[in-house]
């Protein structure tokens, strides 16, 4: 059992991370991991009613991983916990199968009663970085909330939200025919240009037509046309 969510859980990264080169590399040095490794441990504490040696495991894996995980929490297969840092899981937060959470991500509750106040995952949903998810809502199957999303109300399958409070969004973004398979951040890989280079590359070609022109008007002979 270990070992399929060990295999599986490698090969998800592989596939989700750009940047993971090799499976013992996301072995060695990914939070993400580390931290579902600890809330195994935890998760089966608090099944046993063992609630503050597993409170005690999830602190640990906290301050390990900089992951915050309910032991209570209950988390899907192939989970992607991607960076990690500040991710924050509540007790009756339920993540589905296939599911991808960035950095400073919550799943977080909006009432302090006891039961049911945390958010239910569908699978496959994509939860960019810093994005809130609060109260006991569903965030359908393929789902995506993007970066800095405060999300307070249900999303349905497949849909995008973005924003503070977060609304649906069309892509303006086509992937160019193919498959919605995966992408990385949530975003088409194909025909993605870093629109940071490109506004560089345009300043570039400014400052070279203004370089030309000034040296045309610097050569012309004085009082010459
Ligand atoms: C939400 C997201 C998945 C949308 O990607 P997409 O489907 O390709 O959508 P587009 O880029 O075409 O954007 C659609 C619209 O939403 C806006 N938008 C996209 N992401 C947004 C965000 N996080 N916050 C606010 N608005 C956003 C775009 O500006 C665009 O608005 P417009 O229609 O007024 O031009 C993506 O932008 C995102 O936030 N991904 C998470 C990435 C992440 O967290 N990476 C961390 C890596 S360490």
């Amino acid at each position: 059992m270990a070992f399929m969510f060990l295999r599986e859980t490698l090969r998800a990264y592989r596939e989700r991370d750009p940047a993971a080169r090799s499976r013992l590399e996301v072995l060695l040095v990914y939070p993400g991991l580390h931290a579902q490794l600890w809330h195994r441990l935890a998760h089966r504490l608090w099944g046993a009613g063992l609630k503050l040696p597993a409170r005690m495991v999830a602190h640990l894996s906290r301050f390990l991983t900089g992951i915050e995980i309910h032991p209570a929490a209950r988390l899907g297969r192939r989970l992607v916990i991607d960076h990690g840092m500040g991710v924050v899981i509540g007790e009756t937060a339920e993540v589905g199968n296939d599911v991808t959470l960035y950095h400073q991500v919550t799943l977080g509750g909006t009432s302090l009663g006891h039961g049911k106040r945390h958010p239910t995952l569908g699978d496959g949903v994509i939860v960019g970085a810093g994005a809130k998810i609060l109260g006991d809502i569903m965030i359908g199957d393929g789902a995506r909330v993007g970066a800095n999303a405060v999300v307070t109300q249900p999303v349905a399958a497949g849909v995008t939200v973005v924003g503070i409070p977060a609304r649906p969004v069309e892509r303006t973004r086509k992937p160019a025919g193919r498959d919605p398979v995966f992408e990385a951040y949530g975003t088409p890989c194909e025909n993605l240009v870093d629109p940071l280079l490109a506004e560089i590359e345009a300043l570039r070609a400014e400052l070279g037509a203004l370089e030309h022109r000034v040296g045309r008007v610097l050569r012309q002979p004085v009082g010459g046309q």
